[in-house]
């Protein structure tokens, strides 16, 4: 709003559109040098004049416009300062309006996102977690920008280690232990399998026959495979449940089973399909990459060929005009290679093609292994984050209603924050202690602010729907007599409301959740400092306590509308 309201002033003075002042306009270092600055310099050629002149022109034209801004001189940057007692109000009300910030910039796109994609009949790795979370927020962001956006959960239900399960169980498995813990059972299973198998290698085999006759479609391998593959479901769609994330679809690679030989006859008539050590592969040479495996020396398709046939789907029938991959960086040359591959085939589209890779995370400093006896299920990590919120908030407040709701709120809302605030490619090292403490960088830290804002407006009885029909009148009555509201605080607060929307371009820019994160953590500091700065309800000054609600409820609004992005819960009560 300040940015915009800068841009129309300077442009009629300038030789450039209001785009490009948009895009020069900064936020200067200290806020002694204004709230906003614009640098002359790079006028100083084609105004023929050096850029103190026109810095000083500039800000003689400001200051007699009357739009509430002074403007300063300064070697050669013209700085804005706004007057807090115009503003302030406007750009609350503003931000108080149920749309505010929302763009329509996708209107009209469609974007397919492929996240969590765990593997059937086993854990949901910490991977999977960091994809489910980046996922479920970046096509939330996306959706607040007005995209289409179509989520899907590419799940890993085919392969051959279904004929090893498929031989494991048969052997030694039974129905009701592995209905009441498919995937601990599943990996038992598995362990077994390969324990026996060092001893007897014929279990190999009858494993690879068990998963050939699964390719053939025999009926009764086939119902042990959707047995496997509904069981796990139900563990995995109670992680989602407690996340609270849902899909549009759920595909799964096996789905992809009869578009695998189209691709490869486009392939081979193409005359991309090369023969190297007997497997088949498209070579990337041009593209200074790797030749990307095809088809194995025993005829089987791999991994590149599901994905070829997934991207061709997603954009031919599903009609993406984007395809996403929230998958780990450790699957970045797939991805390239599969990219790659579809330019080969003449797909135009592959440049909409975009993997989002995000790194690594550990647990108090050790690797999250899914394999043998170090699994750390993700259930695990969620119970004991909100077995941990609940003794914070026991201590805190015991006389808490519905104690045990917000615990599970704070607790995974603690995890799911605890990722998103870090920049997706870098790793993280995940401390339980310090992702679930209500002080710091911390998600119950901006849930506590949110519900303290809550609390402040049932407390000052703000009514939303008073204010908004008190209209335009009411604002500019408060206005006149609420100048003691204006603090340097209560400023930097609403300012921080007018950068809602660039978190959220910027945040659909790098395909980063942690913009939004980053902001709300900005946002909840610079309402703190505000709420400590001076009493919001002073019985004796009730325009002054009628600004400062508004803005706490609007601070409230974008920090609730933010968590709901995030896919957090926002408790009204802590
Ligand atoms: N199931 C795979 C894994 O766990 C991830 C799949 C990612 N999506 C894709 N389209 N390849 O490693």
């Amino acid at each position: 709003m300040l940015m915009k309201q800068a841009a129309a002033l300077l442009q009629p003075h300038v030789p450039i559109d209001e785009e490009e002042l948009l895009r020069r306009l900064e936020t200067p270092p200290e806020p002694g040098l204004g709230d906003l600055a614009f640098p002359c310099f790079m006028l100083a050629k084609s105004m023929r004049r050096p850029p103190a002149s026109i810095a000083a022109e500039l800000a003689e034209a400001l200051n007699a416009s009357g739009a509430g801004v002074r403007a300063q001189a300064s070697g050669g940057y013209v700085n804005l300062f706004f007057d807090p007692a115009v503003w302030l109000d406007r750009i609350v009300g503003a931000a108080l309006e149920p749309g505010y910030g929302r763009s329509d910039d996708g209107r009209g796109r469609h974007v397919v996102l492929d996240m969590s994609s765990p593997n059937i009949a086993k854990p949901l790795g910490v991977g999977h977690l960091r994809s489910t979370m980046i996922g479920a927020a970046l096509a939330a962001i996306y959706r607040e920008a007005g995209y289409r956006v179509t989520t899907v959960n590419h799940l890993g239900d085919w392969g051959t280690q279904f004929g090893k399960l498929i031989v494991a169980y048969r052997s030694w498995g039974d129905r009701r232990t592995l209905e009441a813990e498919p995937i601990g059972e599943s990996l038992r299973l598995y362990v077994r399998f390969h324990e026996e198998a060092g001893q007897r290698p014929e279990l190999e085999d009858e494993a690879r026959e068990a998963f050939l006759r699964l390719e053939q479609g025999d009926a009764e391998t086939a119902a042990l495979w959707r047995f496997f593959v509904d069981e796990s479901m139900k563990e995995f769609n109670r992680i989602y449940a407690r996340l609270g994330v849902r899909f549009d679809e759920v595909l799964g690679e096996s789905f992809y089973n009869d578009k695998l030989e189209p691709v490869l006859e486009r392939l081979r008539a193409q005359g991309l399909l090369e023969e190297s050590d007997g497997a088949m592969v498209v070579r990337l040479d041009e593209e200074g990459l790797p030749p990307c495996l095809i088809l194995k020396k025993d005829g089987a398709t791999i991994y590149p060929v599901r994905d070829l046939a997934t991207a061709l789907y997603r954009q031919q029938v599903m009609k993406a005009d984007r395809l996403l991959y929230v998958v780990g960086a450790e699957q970045q040359l797939h991805f390239r290679q599969v990219f790659g591959v579809l330019g080969k085939m003449g797909e135009r589209w592959a440049g909409d093609c975009e993997h989002v890779p995000f790194g690594l995370m550990t647990m108090e400093g050790k690797k999250m292994s899914t394999r043998r006896g170090q699994v750390v299920f993700l259930n695990e990590v969620l119970d004991e984050a909100v077995n941990k919120a609940r003794e914070i908030i026991a201590a805190k407040n015991p006389d808490l209603p519905d104690r045990d709701r917000v615990a599970d709120a704070v607790g995974v809302g603690a995890v799911v924050f605890g990722d998103l605030k870090n920049r997706r490619l870098l790793s993280v090292d995940f401390k339980l202690e310090e992702v679930v403490s209500f002080e710091g960088e911390t998600g119950p830290y901006v849930q506590y602010t949110y519900a303290r804002i809550a609390s402040l407006l049932r407390k000052g009885g703000y009514d939303a729907g008073e204010v908004e029909s008190s209209g335009a009148a009411g604002v500019a009555a408060d206005h006149a007599s609420a100048g003691g509201a204006y603090t340097e605080a209560a400023w930097a607060c609403a300012k921080r409301l007018t950068q809602w929307d660039a978190a959220i371009s910027d945040a659909i820019r790098d395909n980063e959740p942690s913009a939004v994160a980053r902001y709300m953590l900005e946002l909840s500091r610079d309402f703190n400092r505000f709420y400590h700065d001076g009493k919001v309800i002073q019985p004796d000054d009730a325009a002054g306590t009628r600004a400062r609600l508004r803005l706490a409820a609007a601070a409230g609004s974008l920090l609730g509308r933010g968590l709901k992005l995030l896919g957090i819960a926002a408790p009204e009560r802590m």
